[in-house]
């Protein structure tokens, strides 16, 4: 086990060393693109801190989770970059999830209060509607591919919550099937070696660029709609109350406010970002919340129907509270607290699964880590998912166990080892949203569906662009 209390710098020893395995000229890529997973775990066992080469570029894994904790708390000097962002941010735009330091700084002052608990039951009146819709579409003992199901469930939550009543329905169409065909193009983008098969005209890339195009339409033409609203009503006397309230309620109305500016003011983080801005925020948030949240989903029916001990609890659990049978009613934001053993599943789930698999940063200036002296623009790498395994910290890691959950036994874990949405200034701000959303679909589902595998699939983690469990065929059949 690590200590718990190791100093935040200086102090301490933290062993440091190359990870073995390196090719001439391509380092570790071929092993970090042929079994990321498998290469990610191995390393530990080498160093607190290790390097690996990506082709000629040397980076530095933080192993150890005091490593980690010190990366995620500096975020001026571990700032986004390195491999990862850079290939990320001409695919989904200068947003908060890719932008550096300075631009980062004013625009969470104003996305964050979008995600104020406050907010969270509008947003949950959207999430039970669509998963309504999600479980009303299922046939007693009528396969389906759940994956695709929960990946159209959350790209239409997140659309509808980013736009409230302004996206019209056949554009929240348009983002349940473009964005699926996006996400898939920038992990293929992201992993390729020289980005040369990406500008050949294949059908794939044909699709990739007809999906992005679409998506950028409708984001573009709806925060174009929702500018306009606020200045048509300016304009009236009676203006449209009552679609502004409902506006009100979406994620981007703060920045569409700070956008149109109160009497030509800027807005409350001292700027007005721009239409193009508006789009690049909204398209972060769509990509950010998608499928992070439909793959958290996606593991937990797999372990749902792969746990039978778990599962019941899961079930007691929701019939206690929610009715068995005839008297069962639909979860709702307010049984959130009532559902620990649902939460506690979730979070092992988070533990073994955490979409956010692997990240970089880079440095801004001279620094060190571990010891390890890092000139500035050194390439820093830390994994959600190697943390969540690694036996120093979690016995036997591979065991599916939400008990390690429970009050009792989860305190002293050392900080940043178990960092499914980052940590720090940068942490994600979506964590309750995608957490509310998991609960209420798992609650909902669960509670009236057995979801049981096709027989013969074979799952296992698909490192893309999320953790994913790659086609999810399951027959439900009535409890
Ligand atoms: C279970 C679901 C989710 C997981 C596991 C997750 C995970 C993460 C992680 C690990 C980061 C930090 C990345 C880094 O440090 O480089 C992050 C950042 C972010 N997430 Fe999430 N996320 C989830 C859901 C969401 C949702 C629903 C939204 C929005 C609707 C969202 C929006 C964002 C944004 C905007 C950032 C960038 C924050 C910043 O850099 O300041 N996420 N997420």
């Amino acid at each position: 086990m690590y200590s718990t209390d190791a100093p935040a710098s200086g102090g301490r020893q933290f062993s440091r060393a190359a990870a073995p395995g390196a090719l001439p000229v391509l380092g570790h890529a071929l092993l970090l693109r042929r079994d990321p997973l498998g290469f990610l775990d191995s390393l530990p066992a080498h160093g607190d801190l290790v390097e690996i080469r990506l082709g000629p570029q040397r980076a530095h894994m933080a192993c150890h989770p005091e490593l980690v904790r010190q990366v995620l708390l500096r975020p001026r000097v571990f700032d986004k970059g390195g491999p990862l962002f850079d290939k990320v941010r001409p695919l989904v735009g200068n947003g908060l999830f890719t932008s550096s330091w300075e631009e980062y700084r004013k625009q969470r002052l104003l996305v964050q209060p979008a995600f104020h608990p406050s907010r969270m039951p509008r947003y949950a009146a959207v999430m039970s509607e669509e998963i309504e819709v999600l479980s009303g579409s299922l046939r007693e003992g009528r396969p389906v591919d759940l994956g695709d199901a929960l990946t159209a469930l959350t790209a239409r939550v997140t659309a509808r919550s980013i736009f409230a009543t302004r996206i019209s329905a056949p554009d929240v169409a348009e983002v349940q099937r473009s964005l699926p065909v996006l996400l898939e193009g920038i992990y293929r983008r992201m992993t390729a070696p020289l980005g040369v098969a990406e500008k050949l005209p294949t059908r794939a890339n044909r699709r990739f660029a007809h999906a992005r195009n679409s998506l950028l339409q409708v984001i573009e033409r709806t925060v174009r709609a929702s500018a306009a609203a606020r200045t048509d009503r300016a304009g009236t006397a009676d203006g449209d109350a009552a679609a502004e309230g409902d506006e009100e309620g979406s994620l981007m109305s703060l920045l569409l406010a700070a956008h149109r500016g109160a009497a030509g003011e800027p807005g409350a983080a001292g700027y007005r970002p721009t239409v193009t801005e508006l789009r690049d925020q909204a398209m972060t948030l769509l990509v950010a919340g998608t499928e992070t949240t439909a793959s958290v989903l996606a593991w937990a029916f797999h372990e749902l129907a792969g746990r039978p001990d778990a599962a019941r609890g899961v079930r007691e659990e929701l019939d206690g509270v929610l009715g068995g049978g005839t008297a069962r009613r639909e979860p709702g934001i307010a049984d959130l607290p009532r559902l620990p053993r649902t939460q506690r599943f979730l979070t092992e789930v988070l533990r073994l699964y955490p979409p956010g698999w692997l990240f970089t940063r880079t440095t801004t200036e001279d620094t060190e880590l571990g010891g390890m002296p890092l000139p500035a623009g050194s390439t820093v790498l830390f994994s959600p998912y190697m943390q969540g395994r690694n036996p120093r910290v979690f016995p036997e890691p591979g065991r599916f166990d939400p008990d390690r959950w429970l009050p009792e036994r989860a305190g002293d874990l050392p900080r940043g080892a178990m960092i499914p949405f980052g940590m720090g200034s940068r942490k994600c701000p979506g964590d309750g949203f995608g957490v509310t959303e998991a609960t209420l679909t798992l609650a909902a589902v669960a509670s009236r569906w057995r979801l049981e595998p096709v027989p013969g699939t074979v799952i296992r983690p698909l490192p893309k662009a999320a953790l994913v469990t790659g086609p999810l065929p399951m027959v439900p059949y009535r409890r």
